[in-house]
């Protein structure tokens, strides 16, 4: 048993009267307090997976479940960074993340939870923005305050859906590293967080990352779940073993990265053609 086991998934959507299996027979593991990443062309099924993860939607067969207990619905052991837009519109960037926080951890007084909520907004950059609302914001910003809320609300599994995805090409960069950084070191704790927090230092969230990106996915993952689409299933379950923590600098200069790289672009174009 994993910390997610996810066993013969299938997922069909009904759509006007027609049947459409978006998921067929996915099974993979994921271990705790590893960076798994989710890849495959438009349309595979990467968002109806995670949706299936995060307790949005029951599978049409097979199951999915967490610790050993069947997904039945969202809950404090999980958070979303979703692939477009994660935030309350009617709410600033600062209530936003503090009533995440308030979701998992509802004893905290409010001066508290707007504390942490504070902390965590520095640490994407946004503690100039935090009194703006959603629309007053970039793309990119908007999603670093929605990797803030889902960071600072310290869930031990995190489910990221194509988070950079609209983030311009040095955002995405800088928060690829923000990221890998925050999860290497294990809780995003430290001094910078300034009130009593239960966290365990040194231990690694569990995240399940979805991406199209075949660079983003090396730099970040563990392990590369590749998927085929019409009906998405597992392609390939690629281990990525580099040494962390990993410098984007250095892994890029090095030969295995670049085999690696072309391995897999080799294996997405075999299935997909140039639909990437
Ligand atoms: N609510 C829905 N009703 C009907 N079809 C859907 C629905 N959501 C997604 N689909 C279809 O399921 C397939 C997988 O979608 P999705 O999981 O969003 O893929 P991805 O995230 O990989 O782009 C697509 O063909 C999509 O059109
Ligand atoms: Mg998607």
């Amino acid at each position: 048993m994993g910390k997610i086991d996810i066993e013969n998934l299938t997922v069909r959507y009904k759509d006007g009267g027609q049947e459409f299996t978006a998921l067929e027979n996915v099974s993979f593991t994921v271990e705790e307090g590893e960076f798994v990443s989710v890849i495959g062309s438009s349309g595979c099924g990467k968002s109806t997976l995670l949706s299936v993860l995060g307790g949005l939607r029951a599978p049409s067969s097979g199951r999915a479940s967490i610790s050993g207990a069947v997904i039945s619905g969202p809950g404090p052991d999980k958070s979303m960074v979703f692939q477009h837009y994660s935030l309350f519109p009617w709410m600033t960037v600062l209530d936003n993340v503090a009533y995440g926080i308030k979701q998992v951890k509802k004893g905290l007084a409010r001066n508290d939870r707007l504390k942490l909520a504070r902390a965590f907004l520095e640490k994407v950059g946004l503690e100039n923005f935090k009194h703006k609302f959603p629309e007053q914001l970039s793309g990119g910003m908007r999603q670093r305050a929605a990797i803030a809320r889902s960071l600072a609300m310290n869930t031990e599994i995190l489910l990221m859906d194509e988070p950079f995805g609209a983030v311009d090409a040095k955002n995405r960069t800088y928060l690829q590293e923000l990221l890998l950084k925050l999860w290497e070191g294990g809780n995003p704790d430290g001094a910078v967080v300034p009130v009593d927090y239960p966290v365990t230092r040194g231990k690694r969230k569990t995240i399940v990352f979805v991406t199209h990106d075949i660079d983003e996915a090396i730099l970040m993952s563990d392990r590369i779940i590749m998927l085929t689409g019409s009906p998405g299933k597992v392609y390939k379950d690629i281990n990525v073993s580099f040494t962390r923590p990993r410098a984007r600098a250095v892994l890029i200069q090095t030969p295995e990265y670049t085999q690696l790289r072309n391995d897999l672009f080799a294996l997405f174009f075999n299935d997909f053609g140039s639909n990437i």
